[in-house]
């Protein structure tokens, strides 16, 4: 049985869709988040599922927060930790610490727009797919190898909301895949790219 932790900063749709996905040979072992008020909690506790909160706000730099983070993480002995819409930036010897079972999503195809704003920035640069990508958190931002990524149309007509929510759709697919593939070993680093055994087509395209 493969322990998962996951971490979040809000709503945690994501985190749920991993949860519910009931993975066979994964064990949700804690949801922690950095917001008290975050959304995904109340969620979590409910399915039995511990929780717990890493207020940013009560450590003076990130260095300290992030020692505190681990310090939680840790108690759950995670074979994979998932950031499930969690918005810190996290320290280089954090990432470190869990290289290789450390995992993201992130709204974007990466490596286009890495950062915050995803959705509003496509629309602006005029692309006409758009997407998503879940990948293996690497020390530099929105980075690390990539595992499986989910491409949408971008529509005519379209505004952020409409956007995200044809994204986010996909993140609820790809997001438990991801973690599937990785709890049953297909998963592996070769330099800068990840490899899924078994996987000839380790992507999703939605056509319109
Ligand atoms: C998701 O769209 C995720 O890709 C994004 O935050 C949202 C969280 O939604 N993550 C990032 O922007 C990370 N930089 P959720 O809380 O409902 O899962």
């Amino acid at each position: 049985m493969k322990s998962i932790v996951i971490l979040i900063s809000g709503r945690g749709s994501n985190m749920e869709a991993i949860v519910q996905a009931a993975i066979p040979g994964a064990r949700i072992a804690a949801v922690i988040s950095n917001r008290p008020n975050a959304g995904g909690l109340a969620f979590a506790a409910a399915q039995g599922i511990a929780t717990a909160v890493v207020d940013h706000t009560a450590y003076a730099d990130r260095a300290a927060f992030d020692a505190a983070l681990a310090a939680v993480i840790n108690r759950h002995a995670p074979d994979l930790v998932v950031l499930a819409g969690f918005m810190r930036v996290l320290t280089p010897d954090f990432v470190r610490q869990y290289e290789g079972r450390l995992i993201n999503i992130h709204p974007s195809l990466l490596p286009s727009f890495t950062g915050l704003h995803t959705h509003q920035r496509a629309l602006e640069a005029g692309v006409r797919v758009h997407g998503t990508t879940v990948h293996f958190v690497t020390a530099e931002l929105d980075c690390g190898p990539i595992i499986i990524q989910a491409v949408v149309p971008v529509m005519a007509g379209d505004d952020e909301a409409a956007l995200s929510a044809r994204v986010l759709a996909q993140e609820h697919r790809i997001f438990p895949q991801a973690v599937r593939w990785i709890v049953e070993d297909r998963v592996s680093i070769d330099g800068s790219v990840a490899r899924v055994a078994g996987v000839r087509e380790p992507g999703v395209l939605i056509s319109p």
